[in-house]
C-alpha cells in the first residue's frame, strides 16, 4: 500500500486505531480465558476477517454472525464454527444447508416450535410447504433462544413456555443437533454502574443456566450454554454454568460503552474522519461532511449524556463539541462555548467518536487503520475490508 496519512483520505472515512483495538481484544480474551469461558465474539460489529482472526486468538475460533452474508464471508475466511445469532426462518434453511455441505458448522437459533418442526422436516428430507423449497436430508445444529430480561427474542425466563416441546422436536429429529441454549442481555445497556451491570449479568446467567438445567433434567443434552453482551461480559462476577460468551462491540467500544462503564474514554478504537465544510458563527456552528449516513442516528449514548448528540469531536477546541443535528450528508457541530472558528478552517478535518460503533461502521466498506502508538495515529498503516448487507 502506498504511504498515506489520514490527511490524504477522502472524507467521510472510517478510522480504526489498531493499538486500541489490540488492547480491547486482549482485555476481553484474557478475562474470559481466566474465567474458563470460551469466547464466541459477535462479529456483527467488526464484520472483518482480519479483526475476527485477531479476536479469536487464544480461543478455539468459534464466532457469531448476524447475517447470512457475514456467515458466507467468514466461512470463506476460514472460520468453521459459526453461530447465526438472529432467529432463523424456514426460507433460510437451504442457504444454511449449502454452507454446512461445505464443512461449515453454521448453527442457527430459534424460539419457535413451527421453525423447529421445519428444521426437523428439512433434515429428514421432507418438504416444508411455506418456504417453497426443500433443503432435503440435511444436518442442522440449533440453539434455543431464551429471553433473560431484555424483552427482544427468546422464550421468557423463568416460565420458558414451550421449551421442552421445541427441544424434543429438535432432539428427536435425525440429522438435527440440539446444540444448546443462548441469550443476550441487551437490557444491560440501561445501567451505568458496575453493580447494576453485574446484577443484569447474574440475571442473564441464571436464565440461561436455568434453561439448560431444565433440558438436562428432562433427559435432553445441552452442551452449549451461550450468553453475553459487552457490558455483562465485562462486569459479570460469576460465569458458573456458562460455556461461552458472545460480546461484540468491545472490539471497538463507543461513547455508549464508555458512559455505561464497559470501557474507559481511552478505549474507543473507532472514529469517523470528516471535513469542515462551513462556518456559521451566528448560530455557533460548523458544518461537517458526516451526516446521518456517515454517523448513523443512533442515540443510545444520549441516555446517560444527552449533549453527545450523534457523536463527539476528538481533541475539540471548545467544550462539549458534538454533532448536535444531522441531515443526510451534513453534520451540524455545536458546542457549549463560542467555537474558535480559526482553529477549524473550512477544509480542515475533525474526528468524530460514534455513539454506537456497530451501526456507524455499517455505512463503510473498509477501515483505514492507524496506530496511535506509532505516530499518534497519523499514518494509514493498513486497510481492512468489511462485509455489509444481508
Ligand atoms: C444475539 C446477540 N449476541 C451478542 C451480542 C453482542 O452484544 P454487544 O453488542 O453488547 O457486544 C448481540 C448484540 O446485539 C446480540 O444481538
Amino acid at each position: 500500500m502506498s504511504a498515506q496519512t489520514i490527511d490524504d483520505l477522502p472524507t467521510p472515512a472510517l478510522i480504526l486505531d489498531r493499538a486500541i483495538l489490540n488492547r480491547n481484544l486482549k482485555r476481553m480474551s484474557d478475562r474470559l480465558r481466566d474465567a474458563g469461558v470460551m469466547l464466541r465474539p459477535h462479529l456483527k460489529t467488526a464484520k472483518s476477517i482480519e479483526i475476527g482472526r485477531r479476536a479469536v486468538e487464544g480461543h478455539d475460533g468459534r464466532i457469531t454472525v448476524s447475517t447470512l452474508a457475514e456467515a458466507r464471508y467468514f466461512a470463506e475466511g476460514g472460520f468453521t464454527d459459526i453461530l447465526y445469532g438472529v432467529g432463523v426462518v424456514p426460507s433460510k434453511l437451504p442457504a444454511i444447508a449449502e454452507l454446512r455441505r461445505q464443512g461449515i458448522n453454521l448453527r442457527m437459533v430459534t424460539d419457535n416450535l413451527a421453525v423447529a418442526q421445519a428444521v426437523a422436516a428439512a433434515a429428514t428430507g421432507r418438504f416444508w410447504p411455506q418456504s417453497g423449497q426443500s433443503a432435503g436430508g440435511e444436518t442442522f445444529s440449533v440453539l434455543i433462544e431464551i429471553d433473560s430480561g431484555g424483552g427482544r427474542a427468546g422464550l421468557p425466563y423463568p416460565e420458558l413456555p414451550g421449551l421442552l416441546d421445541i427441544a424434543r422436536v429438535l432432539h428427536k429429529a435425525p440429522g438435527v443437533e440440539l446444540a444448546g441454549v443462548m441469550t443476550h442481555a441487551g437490557h444491560s445497556y440501561h445501567h451505568n454502574t458496575p453493580d447494576g451491570i453485574a446484577a443484569v449479568a447474574e440475571q442473564e446467567r441464571q436464565a440461561i443456566v436455568g434453561a439448560a438445567e431444565k433440558l438436562r433434567a428432562n433427559g435432553i443434552p445441552c452442551p452449549i450454554v451461550s450468553a453475553g453482551s459487552t457490558p455483562t461480559a465485562m462486569h459479570s462476577r460469576d460465569f458458573t454454568g456458562i460455556t461461552e460468551m458472545r460480546p461484540g462491540v468491545y472490539v471497538f467500544n463507543d461513547l455508549d460503552q464508555a458512559f455505561i462503564g464497559s470501557c474507559s474514554a481511552g478505549d474507543l478504537a473507532l472514529s469517523v474522519l470528516a471535513s469542515v465544510i462551513g462556518h456559521y458563527p451566528h448560530r455557533n456552528q460548523v458544518l461537517v461532511d458526516a451526516g446521518a449516513l456517515a454517523l448513523s442516528k443512533d442515540i443510545s449514548a444520549q441516555e446517560f449524556k444527552p449533549q453527545v448528540g450523534y457523536g463527539t469531536i476528538v481533541d475539540a477546541p471548545a467544550q462539549d463539541m458534538a454533532v448536535i443535528a444531522c441531515s443526510q450528508e451534513h453534520g451540524f457541530v455545536g458546542a457549549n462555548e463560542p467555537i474558535p472558528f480559526g482553529n477549524l478552517p473550512v477544509g480542515s478535518r475533525v474526528r468524530i467518536l460514534p455513539n454506537h460503533a456497530c451501526i456507524t461502521a455499517a455505512a463503510y466498506d473498509r477501515y483505514y487503520v492507524v496506530d496511535s502508538e506509532l505516530d499518534g495515529g497519523k499514518s494509514v498503516v493498513d486497510v481492512y475490508d468489511r462485509i455489509n448487507g444481508w
